[in-house]
């Protein structure tokens, strides 16, 4: 075989997502060199809307990782936010719980900041970059083989492939299936999601619960607003024109106390799948997963990039030791340090859903405990105490060992 040109480095990134950039940065950081490839170009990634809320765990990578404190500049410090339910609102003080708050960012903001960064410091991120096979994941010199921007089939190898290629990952794919466990969960329900050309309505997020489904009142900007609601899966984006999705909207958010959203022209409109995946494990010989490709929350609470800060942070951790060790058993403490916050992640998130959402069919009785547990939480200062530190993030066990 001629063969493709072939390329080396130390830490081959498949996906340019935030999981992938910042590992390329926070290995910069370290003196080790990546490779980063995606199949989408930059704009394409930028224009993909995602959650807006990062932990104060995922803010810190960002500021003190000397990413850019533009979030600081630019988003919105948010010290509660609001369930409703009964027409009500019920604030849960996160900072006053936990002394901890959250910060509204877009993550295309994440994304944008992540990808000057590593463009400023010199870093190989290469967009419209298709990878078509995973090569030799469990030998000493993993790779992957790729269409690059220009449409040249290329080869890179490295030490270690690091598959940050969301949920429909090619990584996943090239696990074998007589090791490795998919624990998948899908959802009667889905968010319809939209952006709003519109002032505030609301200083802090309301999440809310009514006769007529769950609707999340969000924001992004002086002037775009973010907001979803409870749908059926199946639901076309298309059918909906603006007046009708705000009417949904507006009979949901609706209460005694005469609350409406400020309206104005929908500018984006698509439906959010909601699906719990965890792979496990997430590594195989020297490949190991992060982010979305190693496990999917659905949106509320908006977990999935805090979860996919979180690994990154371990994952540098452990490179950086295995690095120093050259033993590959230091591998498998990415999946012991990372795994047990990812299934609290999934916990919260599918608890705080169910809790939220009528199923398709939901008996009278169903919604009713449904309230009463919306009551205890909000009710009970142990109850808030609880959702908040879900809310807010969970710290990252230590370092096991040297
Ligand atoms: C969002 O603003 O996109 C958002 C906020 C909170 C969530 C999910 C999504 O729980």
């Amino acid at each position: 075989m001629g063969g493709a040109p072939v390329e080396t480095t130390r830490v081959g990134i498949v996906g340019a997502g935030p999981a992938g950039l910042l590992l390329s940065h926070l290995l910069h950081l370290s003196g080790i060199d990546s490779v980063v490839l995606d199949a989408r170009t930059r704009e394409e990634i930028e224009a993909t809307h995602r959650a807006g809320i990062l932990e104060p765990g995922a803010v810190a990578a960002l500021v003190d990782g000397g990413v850019s404190d533009r979030v600081l500049r630019d988003g919105d410090r948010h010290d509660g936010i609001v369930l409703r339910f009964d027409g009500e609102d019920h604030r849960i003080d996160l900072k006053a719980l936990t002394g901890r708050s959250v910060w509204l960012y877009p993550q295309q903001d994440v994304f944008a900041d992540l990808a000057d960064r590593r463009a400023a410091d010199g870093g190989d991120v290469r967009f419209g970059a298709t990878v078509t096979e995973v090569l030799e994941p469990d030998s000493r010199r993993p790779g992957v083989r790729f269409v690059d921007a220009d449409g040249a089939a290329r080869e890179l190898r490295c030490d270690l492939l690091v598959g940050a290629d969301g949920s429909r990952s090619a990584c996943r794919r090239a696990l074998p299936t007589e090791e490795s466990r998919l624990l998948f969960h899908e959802y009667p329900y889905a968010w319809f999601g939209i952006i709003a050309q519109a002032p505030r309505s609301t200083d802090e997020l309301v999440y809310t619960e009514s006769e007529h489904g769950f609707a999340l009142v969000s924001q992004r900007n002086a002037t775009h607003q973010r907001h979803y609601f409870q749908c059926d899966p199946a639901t076309d984006a298309t059918d909906w024109d603006d007046e009708r999705i705000w009417a949904e909207l507006q009979r949901r958010v609706a209460g005694p106390d005469g609350f409406a959203l400020r309206e104005g022209p929908i500018v984006e409109r698509s439906v959010l799948r909601f699906r719990s995946l965890v792979v496990e494990p997430v590594r195989h010989g020297r490949m190991l997963l992060v982010g979305d490709a190693a496990h999917t929350v659905p949106p509320t609470g908006a977990k999935g990039l805090n979860l996919a800060f979180a690994d990154v942070q371990v994952l540098h951790d452990v490179v950086g030791r295995w690095l120093r060790t050259g033993d590959d058993d230091v591998l498998n403490d990415y999946r012991h340090r990372a795994g047990e916050r990812v299934w609290r992640a999934q916990h919260f998130s599918s608890w705080m859903s169910a809790m939220l959402h009528a199923r398709p069919g939901e008996e009278p009785f169903e919604r009713r405990r449904r309230l009463a547990e919306l009551r205890m939480v909000a009710e009970s200062e142990h109850g808030r105490a609880f959702l908040a530190e879900g809310y807010t993030g969970w710290d990252t066990p230590p370092v096991a060992g040297p």
